[in-house]
């Protein structure tokens, strides 16, 4: 039996999470733009109406037949188990069973294993894992009794493939979405549902402003200096909303964002020897911007 795949949104109904801001408003603007029928949410009410406000821009601008010019939002915090199901269960009254859930929501907390307390590892787990584990508990039952062809693309990290230096609770969280996803991807494939698994490197997004690192002052120059580095070989939410987007119509399970992720990650599959080298290098320079700003590492 051949894989499913949805091939284009026009007139689908499409759930992306994470939608006020960064690479979910990217997406539900050019899910719009491509005529789906779209249900936001996100806990920052009004980033997220304003993304809606957006979306009617794009979908009134654009020729697809499908295109509706209003979308379903609700704002609410991923962290509960109820206003997740509250939300699938008002998707469903509303617009139906969705063909395509895009999980974007997230947060990004670093920090060295020493230093990080123990409630950053809790509200990384609450937030990035338990949070996909909510938005797919909530959607995919449904999806699996419409019977129809479905996508659900979860967004995970290069910190979900690669060993990146203090990222041992968020490499927890987004290695954990790609083990939901890797089992999924062949469970589902039977029901004609596709699994994705996002995987960006760096994304200018307002997550990199925000960035807690858990013991470290971020105001910090010498941190600043090192965020704008981030900054510089980052691609836009839009390229990385795209790049997801594209994936999930070409079928691909792993959706890179980043030449440079890709590489690392053909490298730990092919080459461990240039990976370990890389991740050892990639580590001695965030001890070396630590030590500059003078943070016992
Ligand atoms: N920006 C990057 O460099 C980068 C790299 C790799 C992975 N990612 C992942 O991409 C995803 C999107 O990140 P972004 O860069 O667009 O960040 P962002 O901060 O711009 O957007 C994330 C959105 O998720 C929402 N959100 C966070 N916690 C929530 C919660 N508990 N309930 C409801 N909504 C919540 C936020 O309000 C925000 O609107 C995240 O999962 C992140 O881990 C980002």
């Amino acid at each position: 039996m051949g894989r499913a795949r949805i091939k284009d949104f026009d007139g689908r109904i499409c759930v992306v999470t994470g939608a006020a801001s960064g690479i979910g408003r990217a997406a539900a603007i050019e899910l719009a733009g491509k005529g789906a029928r779209l249900a936001l949410c996100d806990r920052n009410p009004d980033a997220l109406a304003e993304t809606a406000r957006e979306c009617a821009a794009r979908a009134a601008s654009g020729s697809t037949a499908g295109a509706a010019t209003k979308s379903f939002v609700q704002a609410f915090d991923i962290t509960s188990t109820e206003a997740t199901e509250a939300f699938a269960a008002a998707v469903f009254a509303e617009l139906g069973v969705p063909e395509a859930v895009f999980h974007v929501a997230g947060i990004s907390i670093w920090g060295a294993i020493d230093v990080m307390p123990q409630s950053d590892w809790e509200r990384l787990i609450d937030i990035n894992l338990m949070g996909t584990v909510r938005v797919v508990r909530a959607f995919v039952p449904a999806m699996i009794s419409a019977g129809r062809p479905g996508a659900l693309a979860m967004v995970s990290s290069a910190a979900g493939l690669i060993g990146m230096p203090w990222h041992s609770a968020y490499s927890a969280t987004k290695f954990g979405v790609r083990g939901i996803a890797e089992v999924l991807r062949f469970d589902l494939e039977s029901k004609q549902i596709s699994i994705h698994v996002v995987t960006p490197g760096a994304v200018d997004t307002p997550l990199v402003k925000s960035l807690e690192i858990s013991g470290v002052d971020t105001s910090d120059p010498a941190v600043a200096k090192a965020q704008q580095q981030f900054s510089r070989h980052a691609v836009s939410p839009e390229q990385a909303a795209a790049k997801m987007i594209a994936g999930v119509t070409k079928g691909k399970y792993i959706i890179q964002t980043s030449p440079d992720i890709a590489l690392a990650f053909a490298a730990q599959r092919y080459f461990p020897p240039a990976y370990s080298l890389a991740m050892r290098l990639l580590n001695r320079k965030l001890m070396r911007v630590a030590r500059d700003a003078g943070i016992d590492a």
